[in-house]
């Protein structure tokens, strides 16, 4: 009986979680995605210009090294030399984790500076799913600005 509890638990939490390094996530708790066709300039681009931009890519120098400013370092990700976007995968994507308060410490915009870059709500959450679902696509030539 007890084998049979022990494989039900882990067949459970197969399921629920994704590895992410040591870390695991609970993606069950990702909000799902927008059903709309997301446009980045329109949709994505205010969102991480105003909640991201500022630590990273603004200035020389980035939070943990990770520069939003385009696409392709956008994608690739930080020091911690994990991609923070898999195109095509939102709930395995790390920016969306984050970015939903799924990871403990690595929460985005960390907790204490929500005051100046606000939390992204449920359905921004859900846009920058289907941003990346949709591919993460980011017309040519398109860098992200300083928020005013
Ligand atoms: C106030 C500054 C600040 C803002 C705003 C901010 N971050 Fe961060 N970010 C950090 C810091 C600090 C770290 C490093 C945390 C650590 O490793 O302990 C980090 C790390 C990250 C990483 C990991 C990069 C790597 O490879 O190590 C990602 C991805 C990330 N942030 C995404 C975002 C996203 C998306 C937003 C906006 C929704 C955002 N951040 C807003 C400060 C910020």
């Amino acid at each position: 009986m007890k084998h049979i509890l022990t494989s039900c638990f882990a067949g459970v939490l197969a399921v629920g979680l994704t590895a992410m390094g040591a870390e695991t996530v609970d993606t069950t708790k990702l909000p799902s995605a927008s059903a709309k066709q997301v446009d980045f300039v329109k949709d994505i681009q205010p969102l991480f210009e105003k909640s991201c931009f500022g630590c990273h890519g603004a200035k020389p120098r980035a939070k943990a090294k990770y520069f939003m400013n385009n696409r392709e370092k956008t994608l690739a990700g930080g020091s911690s030399k994990e991609k923070a976007v898999i195109a095509g995968k939102g709930d395995q994507s790390p920016l969306l984790h984050f970015s939903a308060d799924l990871v403990e410490e690595m929460e985005m915009p960390p907790l204490d500076k929500r005051d100046n870059y606000p939390k992204l709500t449920k359905d921004q959450l859900a846009l920058v799913r289907a941003w990346i679902d949709q591919g993460a696509k980011w017309p040519e030539g398109v860098e992200l600005k300083a928020a005013p």
